[in-house]
């Protein structure tokens, strides 16, 4: 965790975990890596053989993403709650354990990182929004749940954000903005009031800056 977490941030951060009944130990481990592998084949044509090199720019690297968190934007897929066409209709027919397994074997691949483009002046402002959120726009600082380096939280479930595809973060930066990414129901709503501050030029420059941390 990023030394800059003030005090009052960690408690509202670990009051928030209590609250989602997120315990100290170890997540029981649901899925079968290797099961989830056989049924891969699919998903490797948009995603790539690997998990990280998606046939579209736009579209997620799921290689070394947390396992919580595969799962549970996996049956929100499926029930529709996250309401993406494409990605439902992969999932017909599968069961929990199938999501499951499918969440272990990615969550097992090694993660990829890209190279920020951006320029000097806008890495800089987006590593200040990063670390320091914008306090007059309520935006919070991204690090006290994504890590200072955007592993994420594997316990807690909140997603790795590092090397993600700059235009796949900007895009669901967007979507939880506007309202039309509501799979965060779950964490009382915490990236759609995140996300409601930023313009879409920090967006832009957030996103860039993202898929170059690791
Ligand atoms: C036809 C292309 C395509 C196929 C096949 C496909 N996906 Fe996807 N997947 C996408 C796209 C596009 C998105 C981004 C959806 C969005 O805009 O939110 C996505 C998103 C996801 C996400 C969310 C990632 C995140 O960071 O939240 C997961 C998990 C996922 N896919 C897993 C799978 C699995 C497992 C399979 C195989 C059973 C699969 N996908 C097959 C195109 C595909
Ligand atoms: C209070 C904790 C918290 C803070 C602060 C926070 N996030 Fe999140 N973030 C989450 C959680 C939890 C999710 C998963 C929500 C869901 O299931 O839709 C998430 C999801 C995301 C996603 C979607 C990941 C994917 O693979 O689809 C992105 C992108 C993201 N956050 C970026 C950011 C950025 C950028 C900031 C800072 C401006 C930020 N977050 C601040 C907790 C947080």
């Amino acid at each position: 965790m990023s030394v800059r977490i003030t005090a009052a941030k960690l408690m509202v951060l670990s009051g928030l975990m209590a609250a989602l009944g997120v315990s100290a130990s170890p997540a029981l481990a649901a899925g079968d890596a290797q099961a989830g592998q056989a049924q891969a084949m699919v998903c490797a044509s948009c995603h790539g053989q690997d998990g990280a090199t998606a046939i579209d720019p736009s579209y997620p690297q799921l290689a070394g993403q947390n396992e919580r968190y595969l799962a549970r934007q996996l049956k929100m897929f499926q029930s529709g709650e996250r309401d993406v066409a494409l990605m439902t209709a992969q999932l017909i027919g599968k069961s929990e354990q199938d999501l499951d397994d499918l969440a272990a074997y990615y969550a097992s691949l090694p993660s990829k990182v890209a190279e920020a483009t951006g320029s000097d002046a806008d890495i800089e402002l987006a590593m200040r929004i990063y670390k320091g959120g914008i306090a007059k726009k309520g935006v919070a600082a991204c690090s006290s749940c994504h890590g200072p380096d955007g592993a994420g939280n594997a316990q807690a479930g909140f997603p790795r954000i590092g090397g993600q595809s700059a235009q796949y973060t900007a895009a669901q930066l967007t979507a939880y903005r506007e309202g039309e990414r509501r799979s965060d129901e779950a964490y009382g709503a915490m990236m759609r009031g995140v996300s409601k501050g930023l313009s879409d030029r920090e967006i832009v420059v957030l996103s860039d800056y993202i898929s170059g941390l690791n």
